[in-house]
């Protein structure tokens, strides 16, 4: 990024009040998206000429990685081939809602049934372990209440998580559809998530994000269970960006140095207690 021009700064970091406040609540933090968002909009706000506009979780950041679905459709379409499964990694559910846009919608249609499955860290699941509720967007509490799955918004995923996802909350429409049954979810554990990197790595010569390859990891899986059974499945999954930004996560893991943490009921009750009464 500094190549690009840019100056890079840690969040929570002391240069917002903002982070600062969060450095004083949550003391040698690594942080999280919910923090990072919240000293965004602070450095908008108090700007003259600044916007910010949220990269993820939000409607129109789904809808705009809608491409995503709409390509994978038109793709599978024009081969006829017809998806069993479709997978995608779940941080704050853009890029899954992207893609299972046009299928779910086929779904809610009743016109086709597909497995979707969103796939999240055992270390920050917000699907699969979190309540449905309304919670702020960020930690610094300083956006709009959504409804969505939630950990609370003062969850900070532990410091050994090195493998992206951290959102303590999940969209409005993932969320939904979660909670409606249209797609389920999984949570996986970090080593395991770069066990499945290494694989895809050195089978298809691509190095994938730690992100991507929680749903490489399940569609993996699935595959194998394929193979147990002898069962035919098509499974589509996103494989959302490449790993090259997160060569200390691979070093960690390649130095046999990364470990697992999965939070307890006790860390969750804490953060889910403080949820905004509604
Ligand atoms: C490469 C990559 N894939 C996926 C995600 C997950 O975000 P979302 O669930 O909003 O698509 C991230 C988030 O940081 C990411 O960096």
């Amino acid at each position: 990024m500094r190549t690009y021009g840019a100056t890079v700064t840690p969040s929570p970091s002391m240069n917002t009040e903002v982070g600062r406040r969060i450095n004083a609540e949550f003391p040698g933090t690594t942080g999280s998206l919910g923090c990072a968002i919240s000293e965004a909009v602070e450095a908008a706000l108090s700007q003259e000429g600044y916007r910010y506009v949220l990269g993820s979780v939000l409607a129109q950041v789904l809808l705009h990685q809608s491409v995503i679905g709409l390509e994978t459709k038109a793709a599978l379409d024009k081969y006829g081939i017809k998806a069993d499964m479709i997978i995608g990694c779940a941080g704050g559910g853009s890029n899954l809602g992207g893609l299972i846009s046009p299928f779910a919608g086929e779904m809610l249609r009743g016109e086709a049934d597909y497995d979707i499955i969103a796939v999240e860290p055992a270390s920050c699941p917000s699907l699969t372990r979190g309540v449905y509720a309304y919670d702020f967007c960020d930690t610094g509490k300083v956006c709009p209440l959504a409804k969505m799955y939630t950990l609370g918004s003062s969850f900070i995923p532990s410091a050994n998580h090195a493998g992206g996802l951290r959102y303590h909350g999940m969209s409005s429409i993932v969320s939904e559809l979660y909670d409606q049954k249209i797609l389920s979810a999984r949570s996986v554990e970090q080593t395991s998530v770069f066990e499945a990197a290494r694989t895809f790595a050195r089978v298809e010569g691509i190095l994938p994000a730690p992100e991507s390859s929680h749903a490489i990891k399940v569609a993996i899986d699935e595959a194998l269970k394929c193979k147990e059974t002898g069962e035919e499945k098509n499974i589509v999954f996103g494989l959302t960006g490449t790993g090259y930004f997160d060569m200390v996560a691979y070093q960690k893991f390649n130095d046999g140095e990364m470990s697992d943490y999965i939070p307890t009921d006790e860390d969750l009750r804490k953060s889910i207690e403080c949820l905004p009464k509604v």
